[in-house]
């Protein structure tokens, strides 16, 4: 189910700041929103598209943000966070949507895309966390949390299928970084990941690699940004009691194919 429709929230001051995302991010961007939270996003290459976002948040009434940022480098996700606490003077939650992925077959991988994924998937996340948490830890809880870091994985990350071998290394480092953060941060700053599976098909996706994805999911259909996103929000306001954990939003994909 889309993000449609208008409800005043639980969210309302709280400062949220998402790591790009045209598709997941932006869906998420506006039930936020929808929340009453203020909404801070990141784009890289596609500033029209988050500017776009940002403009459907502000339309629901709530203060939003667009942020400029290249996230593997460290100077510039500190100076993102930056730009979020002089703009709206704290920061309640990261959500480190940022990521990069394509097909890498081992006979022509390069050590350029090894270091391109771990910097988009692992780097980047790191950095961003790093640079929030710091913030986060300097200003007054709510309820005893001070504030709240979601990190996005893969399912395939701890059931690898072939050809995206650096892609999925990054991911399973971003599970290690996710309970080592818990661990670090806690009892001040909650942190919990989620590992979907494929959410709409990604475009150039035939036919038949959507029937192959479908046999190889129990619930036998892909996923919508809302299947995350309701999981993100509880997160970020349903629970003071949950960190280190990590969600698969897969169909069963984990399990295997089902008979
Ligand atoms: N969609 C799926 O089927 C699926 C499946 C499994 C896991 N996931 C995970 O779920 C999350 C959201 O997925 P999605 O499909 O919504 O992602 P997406 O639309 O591909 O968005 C990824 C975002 O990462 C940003 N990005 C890439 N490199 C960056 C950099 N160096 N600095 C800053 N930002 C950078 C891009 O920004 P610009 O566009 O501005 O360049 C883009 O908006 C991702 O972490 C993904 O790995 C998604």
């Amino acid at each position: 189910m889309p993000a449609t429709t208008s409800q005043a929230g639980g969210l309302r001051d709280h400062v949220v700041l998402i790591t790009g995302g045209r598709r997941v991010g932006g869906d998420l961007a506006i039930r936020l929103a929808q929340r009453g939270a203020t909404v801070a996003m990141t784009y890289f290459t596609s500033r029209a598209a988050i500017e776009q976002t940002i403009a459907t948040v502000e339309a629901q009434g709530v203060p939003g943000l667009a942020v400029a940022a290249d996230l593997t480098r460290s100077e510039q996700a500190q100076d993102a966070v930056r730009q979020v606490i002089d703009r709206f003077g704290r920061l309640d939650a990261l959500v480190n949507m940022a990521s990069l992925y394509r097909r890498t077959p081992l006979a022509t991988l390069s050590a350029r895309d090894f270091e391109e994924m771990i910097a988009a998937n692992l780097a980047a996340p790191y950095h961003a966390a790093v640079a929030a948490a710091r913030w986060m830890l300097e200003q007054p809880g709510r309820d005893g949390i001070k504030g709240r870091i979601v990190n996005l994985g893969d399912w395939a990350s701890e059931r690898p299928y072939k050809d995206y071998l650096p892609y999925l290394i990054a991911k399973g480092g971003l599970t290690t970084m996710t309970l080592a953060l818990a661990r670090e941060l806690a009892p001040h700053i909650l942190v919990a990941m989620i590992q979907p599976a494929m959410i709409d098909p990604p475009a150039g996706l035939t036919p038949d690699e959507l029937e192959t994805v479908l046999a190889q999911t129990p619930l036998r259909r892909i996923g919508s940004p809302g299947d995350v996103n309701r999981l993100i929000l509880y997160l970020l306001e349903g629970t003071n009691f949950v960190t280190g954990a990590c969600f698969r939003v897969d169909g069963g994909r984990f399990l295997g194919e089902a008979p």
